[in-house]
């Protein structure tokens, strides 16, 4: 089993919700230090305070970064190295619900995720980690595999996520990295994203059949603590390529999505 003491990671947009609980859980326990990563400034200095007041000095870092952006996750890659000494764990996090513009929404949540894990799995934690093996967990959603009439961009980037996630996960990929690639999918769960921003839905039409559900179904939902005790589990003992489920305050359950293999002979 993966040992999560005296690790080093990294997680995007960790400022709140369900990122700062996963960044306070694998500090809880016991890893070395989190670089924060967050479009957010305001919030990630005061974030930083408060977990050095709460678990110690040097226990993280605020970089501001826009996941879209390529060279700045580089960048935020290289710094967090340089500050922390290695790198074993990127949680690739930050996520918009924002189907009115769904452009933005694409780019935060599928070209963001890509460059975390790509740059990640290729180059960073390969070179930089302190044991034997990486870990990158991303952060997908029930609505990946669930056909939502609501906000179907968001789930669309949602199910890019699982595909890129599962195909990183396999084991042609393991033997060249020594990286194990898994998803979470959360159902709904209470932080800012589902106090239905009107640019979450693409026109006041979806926003009323939001309305509807969450009258007629009235969502039990989950905290963003209970999110994170699950991602950190699954950081330690997920097996390499596999999604987990996450719902109403249930323990995840693994999701089997069948996409056929390309069955290459020998590793690259
Ligand atoms: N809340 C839910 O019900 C739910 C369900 C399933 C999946 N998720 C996923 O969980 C993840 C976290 O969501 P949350 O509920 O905590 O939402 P949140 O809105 O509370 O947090 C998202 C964080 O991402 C940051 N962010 C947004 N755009 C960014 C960018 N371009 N670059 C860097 N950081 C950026 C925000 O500043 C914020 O700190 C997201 O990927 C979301 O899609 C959430």
């Amino acid at each position: 089993m993966f040992d999560v003491t005296g690790k080093v990671a990294l997680v995007t947009g960790g400022v709140r919700g369900i990122g700062l609980s996963i960044v306070k859980e694998l500090l809880r326990n016991g890893a070395k230090a989190v670089a924060i990563l967050d479009i957010n400034n305001v919030s990630g200095e005061k974030v930083v305070r408060e977990i050095h007041d709460e678990f110690g000095d040097g226990k993280a870092m605020f970089l501001k970064v826009d996941v879209k952006s390529r060279a700045q996750m580089e960048d935020a890659f290289r710094k967090t190295i340089a500050t922390f000494a290695n790198l074993d764990i990127v949680v690739n996090n930050a996520g918009v619900c924002l189907d009115l513009n769904w452009e933005e929404e694409i780019g935060v949540n599928l070209v963001g995720t890509t460059n975390g894990t790509v740059l990640a799995f290729e180059k960073y934690l390969p070179n930089s980690r302190s044991g034997h093996e990486g870990v990158i967990l991303n952060m997908s959603s029930i609505g990946s595999f669930t056909l939502y009439p609501v906000i179907p961009i968001y789930g669309a980037t949602k199910s890019g996520v699982a595909h890129l996630t599962r195909t990183f996960g396999q084991e042609v990929h393991y033997e060249r990295k020594k990286v194990r690639v898994i998803a979470l999918c959360p159902n709904r769960t209470d932080t800012e994203m589902v106090l239905w921003n009107d640019a979450a839905f693409l026109n006041p039409e979806y926003a009323e059949l939001q309305r509807q559900i969450d009258m007629d179904e009235q969502p039990v939902g989950q905290s963003a603590d209970h999110v994170a005790k699950a991602a950190v589990r699954m950081i330690r003992e997920g097996k390499n390529g596999s999604l987990w489920a996450i719902e109403d305050s249930k323990p995840p359950y693994e999701v089997e999505i069948i996409f056929s293999k390309k069955e290459i002979e020998k590793p690259m």
